[in-house]
């Protein structure tokens, strides 16, 4: 089972370009952005919103977009995985593992969904605002934006307490199946999980949005175009 910083580092593996190896000298983002996360990874109450507004929002959307890829292309296929060996391996016919099989192929979707909408309109979106900055132009049709704000106020956090209240469950039953290894490191893909997405929510709302909101500010004020347009 992998470490946190491996957890932290393991991301950055994922995303067009990037290196497999993903050692510290081919990170996308600066070594110290990666060890803030490894320090906010194994103890998220030092997570500061001020430490990471510090950096270029480009790097923070790096951030999140090798942590979206890594969740679909790894991390919830492997949960996947062991849910269905213990599933398999259920000589005590214990029900609740099918239930935490079909509880765990509904949240796939949902994350998945969430996921897709944030990579198809939010993202986009912020890069053609850093685009526009870049080149001093407007190159993003005003009338196929969004509104950040509205983004922000909808970010849901259902899936999150939904995985929190799981993971309590299966923590009051770890009794039960003590001699289960697969048992045992479900748990702990779990609550990986549950600390990485926790994470990866502030970054979105306390990090990237409020420096977003920022730049689509002072975009529009110098375009001097007002700001209104469709909601996502
Ligand atoms: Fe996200
Ligand atoms: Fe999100």
């Amino acid at each position: 089972m992998e470490g946190l910083s491996q957890l932290v580092t393991s991301r950055f593996s994922f995303g067009p370009g990037h290196d497999t190896k993903s050692d510290l000298a081919s990170l996308p983002v600066p070594l110290e952005f990666y060890y803030e996360l490894v320090d906010v990874f194994n103890n998220p109450s030092l997570f500061e919103a001020a430490h990471f507004q510090k950096y270029p929002i480009d790097v923070i959307l790096q951030y999140l977009k090798c942590t979206h890829q890594f969740y679909l292309e790894r991390r919830l296929g492997e949960i996947e995985l062991s849910i269905e060996n213990l599933v398999r391996n259920n000589e005590q016919g214990e029900h609740w593992f099918e239930f935490l099989h079909r509880f765990f192929e509904t949240y796939k979707t949902e994350l998945t969904e969430h996921i897709l909408d944030e990579e198809e309109n939010l993202f986009p979106y912020i890069d053609a605002l850093l685009l526009a900055e870049q080149k001093k132009e407007v190159h993003f049709q005003f009338s196929q934006k969004i509104k950040l704000i509205n983004f922000l106020l909808r970010h849901d956090h259902q899936i999150e307490d939904d995985l929190r209240k799981v993971v309590r469950i299966l923590g009051e039953k770890s009794g039960q199946f003590e001699d289960s290894f697969s048992f045992r490191m479900l748990i702990i893909q779990l609550k990986n999980f549950e600390l990485d997405l926790a994470i990866h929510a502030r970054m979105e709302e306390e990090v990237l949005m409020p420096k977003a909101l920022e730049l689509e500010k002072e975009i529009l004020n110098n375009a001097k175009i007002p700001l209104k347009g469709g909601d996502v």
